[in-house]
């Protein structure tokens, strides 16, 4: 079942053209990572998808209701980027009071502080909680209602690994229970394979989507292969593979990834020669930064 569909989706702030004829859908349960440049229209993307701003061109469905009906709203969370809470409110104040706002059982704030893992430190001030625990009260505030669309806007920025493996553990739980979501990030190593599709934002532009293996393969980058001599054998080493150049002691070249039988046949044939050796893929952010770069 789709929840979300974008089509043409198209946003001009006077003469800049901020989003340029993006189209993108979610199906229940779909984390998607919407990635992109500081600029490149993440936020506005996202608040066209919640109503709060007009489009200039384009359509936005959330499960076939207008952006900001109330339908539309009902079914959809939103964590904005820097959510700010009230730093003399407890957490379990600061929930309770957004429940009574959405007209909700104040009651219920115990369970979702629980659900995101601040139980106890529902009792503690805000103002004493590290930046991993304010934005779990920013999952427990876009928790309210059970939504079926949420959207996050860079909700893993600055947070530390541990917290960051965390807090994609609760998405695991939402995407299981059928919750479609959208998050942004600027960076691929953070959103890494924790989504189903990545979908790159450059300048307003949708340059690419996929999940990460069809990123990988699409991006076409070469291998990097170090290759540690054993003593005494470094130039004979060397003059074996001419492509490569040497720095501490170790040799390395970058190779297309489709000649990595080849190269791995070299090095066995010469392994009296080797001490040690490694085949490094591309990294994300490398990766990342080679398509946003070739779409500009
Ligand atoms: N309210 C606004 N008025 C004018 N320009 C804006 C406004 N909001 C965003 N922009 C511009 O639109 C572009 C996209 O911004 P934004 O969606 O915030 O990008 P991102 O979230 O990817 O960093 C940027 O060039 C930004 O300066
Ligand atoms: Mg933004």
């Amino acid at each position: 079942m789709t929840i979300l569909t974008l089509s043409g989706l198209t946003k001009r702030y006077g003469a800049q053209t901020a989003l340029d004829g993006v189209d993108l859908t979610l199906a229940a349960g779909e984390r998607v990572a919407l990635l992109g440049h500081n600029g490149a229209g993440k936020s506005t993307l996202m608040k066209l998808v919640l109503g709060l701003i007009p489009v200039d061109a384009g359509k936005v469905s959330v499960a076939g209701h207008a952006p900001g009906s109330s339908v539309a709203r009902a079914l959809t969370a939103y964590l904005p980027e820097n959510a700010a809470f009230h730093p003399a409110l407890t957490g379990r104040e600061q929930i309770r009071h957004y429940l009574r706002l959405r007209g909700d059982d104040p009651a219920k704030a115990d369970g979702l502080l629980e659900r995101v893992g601040l139980g106890d430190a529902g009792r503690r001030r805000i103002g004493t909680y590290s930046k991993g625990m304010r934005q779990r009260i920013g999952l427990a505030q876009a928790l309210i209602g059970a939504p079926r669309l949420m959207i996050l806007d860079e909700p893993t920025s600055g947070l530390d690994p541990v917290s960051r493996r965390e807090f994609y553990s609760l998405l695991d739980e939402l995407s299981a229970a059928g919750t479609a979501i959208l998050l942004s990030s600027h960076a691929l190593s953070e959103v890494e394979a924790r989504t189903d599709r990545i979908a790159i934002l450059s300048d307003g532009r949708l340059v690419a989507e996929g999940s990460l293996p069809e990123l990988r393969i699409r991006a076409a980058l070469p291998l990097t292969v170090h290759l540690r001599p054993r003593d005494g054998q470094a130039d004979q080493l060397a003059s074996a593979f001419p492509e490569a150049s040497m720095a501490n002691g170790v040799l390395s070249f970058s190779c297309p990834a489709t000649d990595k039988l080849a190269v791995m046949g070299r090095i066995s044939g010469l392994a009296p020669q080797i001490d040690d050796f490694e085949v490094l893929p591309p990294s994300l952010d490398d990766i990342y930064s080679h398509i946003s770069r070739r779409a500009a």
